[in-house]
């Protein structure tokens, strides 16, 4: 009897797909879909239709080029990009996007070699957040560093690594990706603890985002360094994850129910930011784990709602819509970037992390409601009570449909507001939902992307979010630092001096004239003793200065890992 009424169900249902047709949502996705992969590769060069000028693998932001002009290419939204194109290739829905990841590979690789007005490749460089498609620095004033480029860089190359790792190509990793991934790594590592313009680049101060996307890319390093036998780098980013996490918990804001994005502002702190960082940081098998800011994790629901709910009437747009249905989103309330409006990627990413929380809850087969996420569960079930609903009871049947729901009203909204192209722009407007700023936005074809492959129930891999513990006590800032004696036998001229430059303020940012002057005491081996923060890698070299002319010694550079704290003696050889 129960299979009869369950094959007549099925038959309904399919005479329903038969006679009616697609759901809204269903031909929303089904045409959208093609169309942001179209948008997303015609913004990518040597050969994207609307991207000429952009020299191999270089992703622009948007072909617009004024108002705003966005023909750059942004370090975040270039490695989010190919994160989706990644995920395309090593689920092997698409494997013949694998030529673009190399040619991303080879353009970031020069990439990072460029000197920029945030430093070198080994002193903050890194941190650049934007270049000229032609892959040159961009000097202009602008909201610099951001550093969330190189860990979304490296967690974009860490992706691709591990699929090749699966299939065989270890020894191409080692030799090619690691390189670039570790210089990215080695930059968190050095670097977190640091100012850094957020990602709307805006403030210049600590941002979760930043510090979420950091941690996670050095949990991930450290998993790819152990398959590659790299054990070096590990105690340091080991310890600087830790730190990391610790530091990601103290963005809580104490009463209000939700993440502050960033600290030292005036505004809420409510912020899309954090939206981004718990789909971007999304671990199935972390389940709904707080600490790290999982989507099903009751802080971050409780977060949504609160950041839902601050676009509700500042948009005339949204308004007439139900106090628990779904509404477009933006940056944050108080923007002013053309007025303030909402965004695709903003209103996306709400979907997405609720599809996110969906899937762990059909995983783990039950939901939990606890007092910091009852005020987002009772959108659904008004009475609802803290608890455990497991997949038996009706209250977890009808929570699960009635997120779904919700959901899927976000990604409706941004059909709502759609051209009949089908073109993403970046906003829309808060009074009439037209398209404005830039077109053809690459990030908001990404997010498009990313969200529906959420409402289809893709699992990304796992990153190590699992059985973490936050350090009782964060690490005081500045950390801890080692004492180094710098030992050099290298034989001189009479009048000749030698010094040590190198990667890190402390040898002088490779300056010359800021070296290290080394006693000869035990001629020929020259000395030195440096203070130099714990736990960072840095880069030297040493130089020979007769009154104002300098030797260096040959390449490459000497490449080495200070220990977390104590002593630590180094012995070269004049080269
Ligand atoms: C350009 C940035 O890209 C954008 O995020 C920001 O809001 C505006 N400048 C205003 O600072
Ligand atoms: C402005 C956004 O605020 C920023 O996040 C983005 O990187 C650039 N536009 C380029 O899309």
């Amino acid at each position: 009897m129960r299979s009869f009424s369950v094959l007549l169900t099925a038959f309904l249902f399919s005479c329903v797909d038969k006679f009616l047709g697609p759901t809204p949502i269903q031909s929303y996705i089904s045409t959208e879909s093609a169309i942001a992969k179209a948008g997303v590769l015609a913004n990518i060069g040597p050969d994207g239709s609307k991207s000429s000028g952009a020299l191999s693998g270089v992703v622009i932001a948007s072909p617009n080029t004024n108002n705003p002009n966005y023909l750059y290419t942004w370090i975040r939204d270039a490695s989010l990009t190919f994160k989706v194109i990644a995920q395309k290739v090593a689920s092997e829905e698409d494997p013949t996007l694998r030529a673009k990841i190399d040619q991303f590979f080879l353009s970031q690789s020069h990439i990072q070699t460029l000197t920029n007005p945030s430093g070198t490749e080994s002193t903050g460089g890194l941190g650049e957040p934007k270049f000229n498609i032609n892959e040159t620095q961009y000097t202009d004033k602008w909201g610099r560093p951001q550093r969330d480029g190189p860990a979304l860089r490296a967690t974009t190359f860490m992706l691709y690594a591990n699929y090749l790792i699966a299939n065989n190509n270890v020894t191409w990793v080692a030799k090619n990706l690691w390189p670039v991934i570790k210089l990215d790594l080695d930059y968190v590592q050095n670097y977190w603890n640091r100012t850094t313009f957020d990602l709307w680049e805006e403030i210049g101060s600590s941002s979760f985002w930043t510090t979420a996307v950091q941690h996670r890319a050095l949990r991930e390093g450290i998993a790819l360094a152990e398959d590659l036998g790299q054990m070096d780098v590990i105690p340091g980013y080991v310890a600087q994850a830790n730190n990391l996490l610790c530091f990601q918990q103290s963005f809580k804001h104490s009463s209000g129910g939700y993440i502050t994005a960033n600290t030292g502002t005036c505004r809420s702190g409510i912020d899309s930011n954090t939206i981004l960082a718990s789909i971007h940081v999304f671990d199935p098998a972390a389940g709904c784990d707080a600490a790290t800011f999982q989507p099903c994790s009751d802080v971050a629901l409780s977060n949504l709602k609160v950041y839902v709910d601050s676009f509700r009437s500042i948009y005339s747009i949204n308004h007439g819509a139900a106090g628990n249905a779904a509404v477009a989103t933006g940056r944050y309330p108080e923007d002013a970037y053309y007025c303030g409006n909402p965004w695709y990627l903003s209103t996306f990413a709400v979907a997405e992390q609720l599809y996110d929380a969906v899937i762990v809850w059909e995983q783990q087969q039950v939901i939990n409601v606890t007092s910091t996420s009852l005020l987002f569960f009772r959108q659904f079930i008004s009475d609802i009570g803290s608890g455990s609903y497991p997949a038996s009871t009706s209250t977890y049947s009808t929570l699960l449909a009635a997120i779904k729901n919700f959901a899927d009203g976000f990604v409706l909204i941004n059909a709502k507001y759609t051209p009949s192209d089908g073109g993403l722009s970046e906003q829309v407007n808060r009074d009439n939902g037209t398209p404005l700023s830039a077109k053809d936005l690459t990030w908001s074809y990404a997010s498009a992307l990313t969200a529906f492959a959420a409402r289809g129930g893709f699992i990304p891999a796992s990153w190590g979010a699992a059985g973490l513990t936050v350090p009782s006590v964060c690490r005081s800032n500045p950390g801890p630092t080692a004492s180094v004696t710098f030992n050099v036998y290298a034989t001189t001229n009479p009048g000749e001096n030698v010094f040590l430059a190198g990667s890190v303020p402390e040898l002088g940012n490779w300056l010359p004239e800021k070296a290290v002057p080394l006693s000869s005491q035990n001629y020929p081996t020259w000395s030195a003793t440096v203070t130099l923060p714990g736990y960072t890698s840095v880069d030297y070299k040493f130089i020979k200065k007769h009154n104002d002319q300098v030797i260096w010694s040959s390449d490459p550079n000497w490449s080495w890992q200070t220990p977390e704290a104590g002593t630590a003696n180094l012995s070269d050889t004049w080269r």
